[in-house]
């Protein structure tokens, strides 16, 4: 089998590219693709990677009815029913007459003072500067809360999206408002794809930079911050006046060896001094930590005239999140309840990521830098012999099998998809998650043993080729 170096040879990457939004843009001469303009004056923002995902598993049966038969292992979203020793899983919900009204667009005053409450007793006890209502907003879900924050900034200020790879939408959400500008910076495999603090430094002297975004802990590659670099980073913020938007939807994902340890979660605000003067802003909400990704209820904190910003962008931009579910959410974040969630969140998340781990181990794809937080795995192919040494056709090999990962290059933040994919940092990579429950795991684990197997019995001929054409309509979508 031929090494492919372009991406040009590769069936997968053409399938890729002929989906709207994924042709190379920016070549000269300048031209408009009619098929990205839906109608006129409308230009298509391209696929996302939810989209493409779910419409090349649905091109090979996938379906919402047919899900129980699939391991998908790329949604980017946890189990959602029991699991051992956690709080019952919230079943009703009250709709007062009351909550048949828009909430305010900063949400329901008692939930913000519940969020504020929370965060003071995790991470700000004995601290002067505690947190209230004030610097609390929720929002209709951690995009939603995104784009309230992109929506606002000035034409002249560069968000820095600042680790490639990083989550997707970040590329779309920073993309949809053009005034903003993603500066991705390089995958540092040697140094446990960490944050590069000076590199931080620099930029922000010699490029202006004033907002840096991040998610901490990290989608996809599973690694996170904590301790002193994380107040490093805070004070570097603080230092150099640059506001840091910190996306912390997995705090809780975090799964210490000791287990005494067990119940921690990590939050930049146990480093903010003054509440209303460090700009720091963090977003999180019930969709990961709590597992309830359907509610769409979720919060942004930072200083209280971000605050008030933020209802401003959500006025024309959402609308605010969900009434009855906001105020349904209010019990959920009692702080004995959380600790109960956490704990038997950490121990069973632990146990599927040891799991995972090590049957990964045992087919020869043994994980460089196992994940300490997420429920993400960041798989490097790169040994595997040609085609399935990439992330796109090693995505397409498994659709056959019934499973779903994701391709590493949907996680490369680069937005006019210009250079040759297969010099993509994030080529040779999947990302697998460990959320779904631990059957679906196994199920998509015994998948790619069987493709694996039939490289090696049979060869290498029977991959890269042969792939189902996409269908059109709609499609379930599968997060990541
Ligand atoms: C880092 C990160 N932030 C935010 C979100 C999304 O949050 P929501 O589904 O509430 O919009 C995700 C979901 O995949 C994520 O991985």
């Amino acid at each position: 089998m031929k090494n492919h170096k372009h991406e040009k040879e590769s069936e997968a990457h053409k399938i890729f590219r002929e989906k709207a939004g994924h042709n190379p843009r920016g070549l000269l001469p300048q031209t408009v693709n009619p098929d990205e303009e839906t109608v006129p004056g409308i230009i298509h923002p391209g696929s996302t990677g939810v989209i493409y995902c779910s419409d090349r598993a649905m091109a090979n049966g996938f379906s919402y009815a047919a899900a129980h038969e699939w391991a998908n292992l790329g949604q980017g979203a946890p189990e959602v029913g029991d699991i051992p020793d956690a709080p019952p899983r919230p079943q009703n919900i009250n709709i007062p007459v009351d909550s048949l009204e828009y909430a305010p667009t900063t949400g329901v005053k008692a939930l913000r003072e519940a969020v504020a409450n929370l965060y003071n007793l995790t991470y700000r006890e004995g601290k002067e500067s505690q947190y209230t209502y004030e610097n609390v907003c929720i929002v209709p879900g951690g995009r939603a809360g995104l784009s309230r924050l992109a929506a606002f900034r000035p034409p002249d200020v560069l968000f820095q999206s600042y680790q490639v790879p990083d989550y997707t939408a970040y590329d779309q959400v920073l993309g949809a408002f053009r005034r903003l500008v993603p500066v991705p910076t390089s995958l540092d495999v040697e140094n446990n794809y960490a944050m590069d603090l000076n590199q931080i430094k620099k930029d922000i002297k010699t490029q202006g930079l004033q907002v840096i975004l991040a998610s901490n802990p990290r989608n996809p590659t599973g690694q996170v911050i904590q301790g002193e670099p994380l107040k490093d980073l805070v004070q570097l913020s603080r230092d150099t006046t640059t506001t840091l938007i910190l996306d912390e939807f997995y705090s809780w994902y975090i799964y210490p060896e000791n287990e005494k340890e067990l119940g921690k979660s990590i939050s930049s605000a146990a480093y903010v001094e003054d509440v209303n003067k460090d700009s720091i802003v963090i977003v999180d909400g019930l969709t990961k930590n709590w597992r309830l990704p359907g509610w769409r209820v979720c919060w942004v904190m930072g200083p209280k005239n971000l605050i008030s910003a933020l209802s401003q962008s959500g006025s024309f931009l959402d609308g605010g999140a969900n009434h009855p579910l906001q105020l349904a959410a209010i019990p959920l974040l009692d702080p004995a309840h959380v600790q109960r969630e956490k704990i038997s969140l950490q121990k069973h998340f632990k146990a599927k990521r040891d799991h995972v781990l090590a049957r990964l181990e045992k087919l020869g794809l043994k994980v460089e830098i196992p994940p300490s937080a997420t429920f993400y795995i960041w798989l490097n192919l790169e040994h595997l012999p040609a085609p399935l040494n990439n992330g796109l056709t090693f995505f397409e090999e498994l659709l056959k099998e019934q499973t779903i990962v994701i391709p590493g290059i949907f996680f490369d933040i680069n937005p006019s998809h210009r250079r040759n994919l297969f010099n993509s940092p994030c080529h040779h990579f999947v990302r697998l998650s460990f959320g779904p429950p631990l059957a679906d795991l196994d199920k998509g684990l015994d998948a790619m043993g069987r493709v694996l197997k039939k490289a090696k019995k049979e060869g290498m001929h029977h991959f890269g080729h042969s792939y189902k054409p996409s269908l059109d309509g709609t499609h379930t979508p599968i997060n990541v």
